[in-house]
């Protein structure tokens, strides 16, 4: 098994000086030249900043808060993943490309690419799209873990050394500090609302009310009430459609460390070392020295 696992762990190449998997890389023509219809809503992030939870609240709201409709699949396969594919093993096979161009619309498409490379062809339909930033030290621990976890990614290596490489850019969909800041930049350019992890954490209810306008979509408050309380930590965490828990078998080790991990935000604190803090601190006000996007490490 250990073998197997090892032969998972994804291959790098950087595409335009971005780190991606090699069937990303191998599927690159294809995505770029991907057909976004008028009608679709991508769901944009840096991995690990609150997607799911972004999905879910966007599926209920859609759903018209029909929990039974929300179980209608994995968020993984209700949502195609744009960029995403998984050649072999044969069993773990995943298009996200296939999936969307095989969706009916309305589709919601989960991204982690960075806006340059997002495909021409959703900014020429004018595509709506809910970005979703995080805090760089908790978005960092959060990434760890993930790595730690998911054998399709590659070996993160110590914390400390895969700080280092969040903090240098090495990793996956490259560096955040240039993620969160190339979106930030073009968010008034086009429809993107742009919402912070941490002002969901903080009051769910007002960020899925700005969810809810962007997308013209009015429910009762007690379809209100019911989102909120099935998009909460506690109750995504025991729903095998939202927890990862139903697929990759033999890819994410939830006994390393679960999908659903903490839903916190400050657990940075239980990993930064006062030395690393303060080297991290550091680098990242000369890295964000050029934006006026403010980020909060706690509540
Ligand atoms: P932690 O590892 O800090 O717990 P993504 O979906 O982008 O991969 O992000 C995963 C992170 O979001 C994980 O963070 C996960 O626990 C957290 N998360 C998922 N659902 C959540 C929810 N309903 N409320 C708060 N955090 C949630």
């Amino acid at each position: 098994l250990s073998l197997k696992c090892t032969n998972l762990r994804a291959e790098v190449v950087e595409l335009e000086g971005i780190p991606l998997t090699q069937p990303i890389y191998s599927t690159w023509d294809q995505v770029w030249k991907f057909k976004a219809r008028p009608d679709d809503l991508l769901i944009a992030t840096y991995a690990k900043a609150g997607t799911t939870w972004t999905q879910e609240i966007v599926d209920m709201i859609q759903q018209n808060g029909d929990v039974e409709k929300c179980r209608r699949d994995t968020t993984y396969r209700r949502h195609p993943f744009l960029e995403w594919s998984v050649l072999e093993p044969s069993e773990l096979r995943y298009s996200g490309l296939e999936l969307a161009e095989a969706m009916p619309s309305p589709r919601t498409i989960k991204t982690h690419l960075p806006v340059q490379l997002v495909p021409p062809s959703f900014w020429e339909q004018k595509c709506k799209i809910i970005y979703v930033a995080r805090n760089a030290k908790d978005n960092l621990v959060s990434y760890y873990h993930f790595h730690r976890m998911n054998k399709e990614l590659p070996d993160p290596g110590t914390w400390e050394e895969f700080m280092e490489k969040f903090m240098t850019g090495k990793v996956l969909w490259g560096s955040w500090y240039d993620h969160v800041k190339g979106w930030w930049k073009e968010k008034d350019k086009h429809r993107i609302l742009y919402l912070f992890y941490e002002d969901m954490k903080e009051n769910p209810k007002k960020e899925i009310q700005k969810i809810l306008k962007f997308l013209e979509k009015d429910v009762t408050q007690e379809v209100l009430n019911k989102i909120l309380h099935n998009t909460s930590f506690e109750i995504m965490k025991e729903n095998p459609m939202t927890n990862y828990t139903m697929e990759f078998q033999g890819v994410m080790d939830h006994s390393i460390s679960p999908f659903m991990r903490k839903g916190a935000v400050g657990d940075w604190k239980n990993h930064f070392t006062v030395a690393q803090n303060k080297k991290f601190d550091d680098d990242y006000k000369k890295k964000m020295a050029d934006t006026s996007l403010v980020f909060r490490t706690e509540l």
